[in-house]
């Protein structure tokens, strides 16, 4: 294991290295990912949207199909594979999570299917998971961690879980400001309001145990959103944060599930290249400014003038609320589902790229997940370590 002179974090009786590798769908973090970072020792999180693109033999079966039941069934047979490959790249190290988003339909089945299929532990955001307990109550061995964004929501959660006689087992603090993906605030607007500042979150959350005669290490805090220093590692430990999350940086390591023109959409883009908009899934979201997105976007206000309900455009109806399919003129007006599938395939004209805001802790290099951890938990890039001085090096 890596030797580093941070904390370790104690989490599900093991003690692992301090960074968590978040979810990242559709398909960039699958069981190559997962099990790669888990391997190091970390916690490697797969995420379950439409998993089943991964699968050639299940692709030919629902493809092209309208067969919603058929689609769900098989990502579901999918979900089950991803787990138990990422276990076996594993090999009993770290941990492996399931990222399943409260937006989508499926999320109670998925919930399930990662518990059965051997998860150690269920991440879920976008949107608040108040039945997670009851959906897990059979296996009281699988760690619950929801994804909040400010004091107020993880109060909410905390005070309904406790009525339930149920604790997460961490927490991930997202800052909407930096993170990739679905964001944690009501509109774009709102990002940058103090109330998401990670120290503010990380303060107010610790009064708040204190008020609900919660002991601190009870629910690990783990801080996401624009990581990319060993410094802002070293700072968000100090200030109270058990682990960090990145999702950007690992998205782009060599074992990163997506299709290399993926990773260099990522690696390449520039600071104006990256922007915030609204999701079908009625969340603001960041990704890249693709030919695709542009294009989009120059047509949003146009399109959300004729927002109308219709048929969900692949009969898969993939999230419990969307714009396009039931005609919600303030949220997107296109199918994430396709575009985010498009980009996972390196289609960089059609597909949608999620990006966090903040540059990359390795520039534009695309290198292994063991190279991108030593490289956080240490600051010292692979190659660049100093010698040792002559005097302690072997005669
Ligand atoms: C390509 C991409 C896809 C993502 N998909 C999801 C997702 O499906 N569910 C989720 O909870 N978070 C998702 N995220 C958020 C990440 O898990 C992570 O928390 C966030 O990106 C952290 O910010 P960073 O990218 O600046 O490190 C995604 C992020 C990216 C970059
Ligand atoms: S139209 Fe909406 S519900 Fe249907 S697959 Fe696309 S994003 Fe999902």
């Amino acid at each position: 294991m890596l030797n580093i002179d941070l904390p370790y974090f104690k989490f599900c009786n093991k003690t692992l290295l301090p960074i968590v590798q978040g979810g990242m769908g559709v398909g960039i973090s699958a069981h190559r990912l997962a099990g790669a970072v888990a391997r190091q020792n970390a916690v490697g999180t797969i995420s379950s949207v439409d998993l089943r693109r991964h699968h050639a033999d299940l692709m030919a079966q629902t493809g092209k199909s309208r067969d919603k039941d058929a689609i769900n069934q098989a990502n579901l047979v999918a979900l089950d594979r991803e787990i138990r490959a990422a276990r076996d790249i594993a090999e009993g190290n770290g941990l492996i999570a399931v990222n399943i988003m409260r937006a989508v339909a499926e999320y109670a089945n998925q919930v399930r299917q990662s518990c059965e299929s051997g998860a150690d532990a269920v991440v879920v955001g976008a949107g608040l998971p108040l039945d997670l307990p009851e959906l897990t109550a059979d296996f009281p061995q699988v760690a619950l961690i929801p994804i909040l964004s400010d004091a107020r929501g993880i109060s909410l959660l905390l005070k309904k879980w406790m009525r339930k006689n149920r604790l997460p087992d961490a927490i991930v603090i997202e800052h909407p400001r930096y993170a990739g993906g679905h964001l944690g605030a009501p509109k774009a607007e709102d990002i940058v309001d103090a109330r998401f500042d990670m120290p503010r979150v990380l303060e107010e959350t610790c009064a708040l145990f204190k008020e609900l005669g919660l002991e601190r290490e009870k629910v690990p805090l783990i801080a996401a959103g624009g990581i990319h220093s060993h410094e802002q590692i070293r700072a968000l430990l100090a200030q109270g944060a058990s682990a960090v999350q990145l999702g950007t940086p690992f998205a782009v390591t060599e074992e990163g599930d997506a299709h290399l023109n993926f990773k260099k959409v990522l690696v390449g883009a520039a600071k104006e290249d990256i922007v915030t908009f609204m999701s079908v899934a009625g969340l603001p979201a960041r990704a890249v400014r693709t030919p695709w997105l542009a294009n989009y976007l120059d047509k949003e206000a146009r399109l959300q003038t004729k927002a109308r309900p219709q048929e969900c455009q692949v009969a898969f109806d993939c999230l419990h609320q969307c714009g396009l399919r039931d005609g919600i003129a303030k949220a997107g007006q296109f199918c994430i589902d396709t575009r985010l599938a498009f980009a996972m395939n390196g289609d960089v004209k059609r597909g949608l790229f999620f990006r966090g805001s903040e540059p990359l802790p390795l520039g534009r290099d695309i290198r292994p997940v063991q190279e991108l951890l030593q490289f956080l938990l240490t600051g010292v890039r692979a190659g660049q370590e100093q010698a040792a001085p002559a005097c302690l090096q072997p005669a």
